[in-house]
């Protein structure tokens, strides 16, 4: 097995507790706390840094279920290692649904990753539903030297070692995408893990790293705007709001298809009345016209009513696990 290659850095107390207490003294209703819930701030966790693509549908999405439950939900970024970072703390969190936490495919790949993990991501979280599934980007800073994809791949080949690809830390989804760009095309870059691709891109857009391969909700302005160069989309199909993007699949990376799906959880043994609410608002948060809006201006679609509920959840995640690991382990990828 290989150790993943070349690395530089750049680089409440709550109502449970108060049921809890009640529980011991005899006076915890769950009716009460049903009724109740919420009655302040919510903490949606965001396992990457701000101004990500994960930050972007967190923040987007918490508004709305923030307006639907009436109480504010604020997001707290804790990025680092991939994602694993942010959710070993949520994993950690009193479960009393006042902490929820998007995150994307890569809690399905950590354990395959990961040797050693403070948590599982099955038994330690909730699940309350899927929320979408975001196609990604081959971009480049704006003066690498490659006019259209095929010279891109050519250039790549020949120069993989003078040149860095950026990502958001091993199990990102930076991460796989460009590994899974780096096998088909048989190129090895030096990879640069930042704490997500909000500050990647900035780096990207400053020309201090080379190309990254990142969600359309992070890169769609800036390819409109002509501050980075997109070479293909990762998905089978092109991407309505970047129509003159190629996708990788037709310019020569036959069966190349990669869209990153993002859940919402809430920590385990989050009550269930709880659990009830968030659910529901997240459901009206995906019909919300804003965000409707805003997640096809960046390039993707709130999941269908059927997939945000814990049950299309829970299977999803547990399958891709199943997906992942293999992969994973051929690859001979790992961190210690
Ligand atoms: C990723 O590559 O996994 C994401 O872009 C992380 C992020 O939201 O920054």
């Amino acid at each position: 097995m290989k150790k993943l290659s070349k690395h530089v850095g750049f680089g409440g107390t709550s109502a449970m507790v108060g049921a809890m207490i009640g529980a011991m003294a005899g006076t915890f209703s769950p009716n009460a706390f049903a009724d109740e819930f919420p009655s302040k701030t919510i903490t949606m966790v965001i396992p990457f840094a701000a101004g990500g693509p994960t930050d972007t549908v967190g923040r987007l999405v918490g508004q709305s279920m923030g307006k639907e439950l009436k109480q504010t939900v604020i997001i707290e970024n804790v990025g680092g290692a991939g994602g694993t970072v942010g959710a070993a703390k949520v994993a950690r969190s009193a479960p009393d649904g006042y902490t929820i936490f998007l995150h994307h495919i890569g809690h399905s790949t950590a354990p395959a990753l990961y040797k050693k993990m403070s948590y599982n991501p099955i038994d330690d979280f909730e699940p309350i539903g899927l929320v979408t599934d975001v196609p990604m980007t081959i971009v480049a800073r704006k003066d690498f030297p490659a006019k259209d994809f095929k010279e891109m791949v050519t250039y790549v080949k020949a120069n993989a070692a003078k040149l860095n690809y950026a990502n958001a830390g091993l199990g990102s989804a930076s991460h796989l995408c460009g590994m899974l760009f780096m096998s088909t095309v048989e190129a090895d870059m030096t990879t640069v893990p930042f704490k997500g691709t909000g500050p990647a891109m900035t780096d990207l857009l400053a020309g201090q790293v080379d190309l990254m391969c990142d969600q359309t909700t992070n890169t769609t302005s800036q390819i409109k705007g002509e501050k980075i160069k997109a070479y293909a989309v990762t998905t089978k199909n092109k991407v309505p709001s970047l129509p003159d993007i190629p996708t990788a699949d037709s310019q020569g990376l036959k069966g190349f298809d990669v869209a990153v799906w993002h859940g919402l959880y809430a920590p385990k043994a989050t009550p269930k009345p709880a659990l009830d609410k968030l659910q529901a608002a997240l459901l009206v948060a995906l019909k919300d016209p804003e965000v409707v809006k805003r997640m096809a201006d960046l390039g993707t679609e709130p999941v269908a009513p059927a997939r945000a509920t814990p049950a299309a959840l829970k299977a999803h995640l547990k399958s891709e696990i199943d997906r992942w690991g293999p992969i994973i382990k051929k690859a001979g990828v790992y961190a210690d």
